[in-house]
């Protein structure tokens, strides 16, 4: 039996398997903009005793699941693998071992059905998770990507063209808002914990420091803002931190949506794009979401925000993406290989 799938430009059903972090998913979707189904299985209880995701664990828990989910998704969709005419997985970046599990399982199926297969990169996952939700999305346009692993501004030229303008020096966004959470004693991950907390809280309290940079304006950096939080907690005493426990919370969230507005609304400026899309997991902040809507009103930028359910990890978004990359003949082989690291730039 020999691998050599028939190609042609017309990719209607795609089957889209997702396993770099801590979340098992498999999608079926439609035009490369209609989710058919989408099925998440999450572990975060699996890791939540370790406070943080363990690799060793996130590997056994997809190996468990991967199938399940394959299998849902297609019975969702009401498909056979007859009906997919390609399958797109995550390649990377990830955690290596968990991402190997959804590469092999779809070399696998792609070998045993003779499917075409494409290997995507997980940010331009991210960034195409907005197509999902918005019909009408094209590039070019400017594109937040803020997630556990990730803060990055990119230029967003063509489908799958991307220039990266901007990145964390230290911690990403979502990394910002997980270390403060467990400073402040919620369970791992606790950006929505923080995010929910701080409703109630008044963020103009405590002046935690945004980061003024040398060289690029457009680089992040959130560890300062976490130091400068613990500090804050080692300061008082604990009846008073429980007392104003929202508004630290505000606060914090405050520090850290600013940077993002004002890096993005500089980035807007510097490459005269009217049209922004924000993605990944800290995407779903109620407060970015406000903020950004209001400084984008403002300078009569047009926001792209994703559905809730599609901010975080999930296979949807690898889908279109994927639907783009088979679209410019980008096929993956058997010796397709899971990256822990790569670059957006380099695919
Ligand atoms: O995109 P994602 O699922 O995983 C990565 O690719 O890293 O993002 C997960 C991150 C976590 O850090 C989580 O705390 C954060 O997104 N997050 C939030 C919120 N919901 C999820 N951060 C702030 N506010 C939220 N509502
Ligand atoms: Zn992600």
């Amino acid at each position: 039996m020999t691998y050599n799938p028939k190609t042609n430009n017309d990719y209607r059903i795609i089957l889209a398997i997702e396993s770099s972090c801590d979340e098992t998913s498999a999608s079926i979707i439609e035009d490369g903009r209609n989710i058919k189904s989408l099925i998440i299985s999450s572990q975060i209880k699996d890791h939540q005793k370790y406070g943080g995701v363990v690799p060793e664990v996130a590997s056994r828990k997809h190996v468990e699941s991967i199938s399940y989910v394959v299998d849902s998704a297609l019975k969702d969709a009401n498909v056979t693998y007859d009906d997919i005419d390609a399958i797109a997985m995550t390649k990377g970046p990830g955690l290596v071992g968990a991402l190997l599990v959804g590469v092999s399982y779809a070399k696998a199926l792609a070998f045993a059905h003779n499917i075409p297969m494409v290997a995507v990169h997980h940010i331009n996952g991210h960034i195409s998770s907005n197509y999902l939700t918005h019909k009408e999305l094209e590039p070019p346009y400017l594109s937040l990507v803020v997630s556990g692993g990730h803060t990055l501004l990119v230029d967003c030229t063509n489908y799958g063209q991307y220039k990266i303008l901007g990145t964390t020096r230290d911690d990403a966004a979502g990394e910002a808002f997980d270390k403060g959470a467990r400073i402040l004693g919620y369970p791992y991950p606790g950006g929505k914990l923080i995010d929910e907390v701080a409703k109630t809280g008044d963020s103009a309290k405590i002046r935690f420091p945004r980061a003024r940079l040398k060289g690029n304006q457009l680089d992040f950096s959130y560890s300062g803002v976490k130091t400068s939080l613990k500090q804050y907690i080692e300061k008082h005493d604990k009846e008073t931190l429980a007392e104003s426990i929202a508004d630290i919370a505000a606060s914090y969230q405050e520090a850290i949506v600013d940077v993002m507005v004002k890096n993005t609304m500089l980035a807007l400026k510097a490459t005269g794009h009217n049209k922004l899309s924000i993605t990944g997991g800290v995407s779903a902040n109620s407060r970015l979401r406000e903020k950004m809507s209001i400084h984008c009103k403002e300078n009569n930028i047009k926001l792209y925000l994703p559905e809730l359910r599609l901010c975080c990890d999930n296979a949807a978004m690898i889908g279109s993406a994927g639907y783009y990359m088979l679209k410019d003949k980008l096929f993956a082989r058997l010796n397709a290989n899971a990256k822990a690291y790569e670059s957006l730039d380099d695919g």
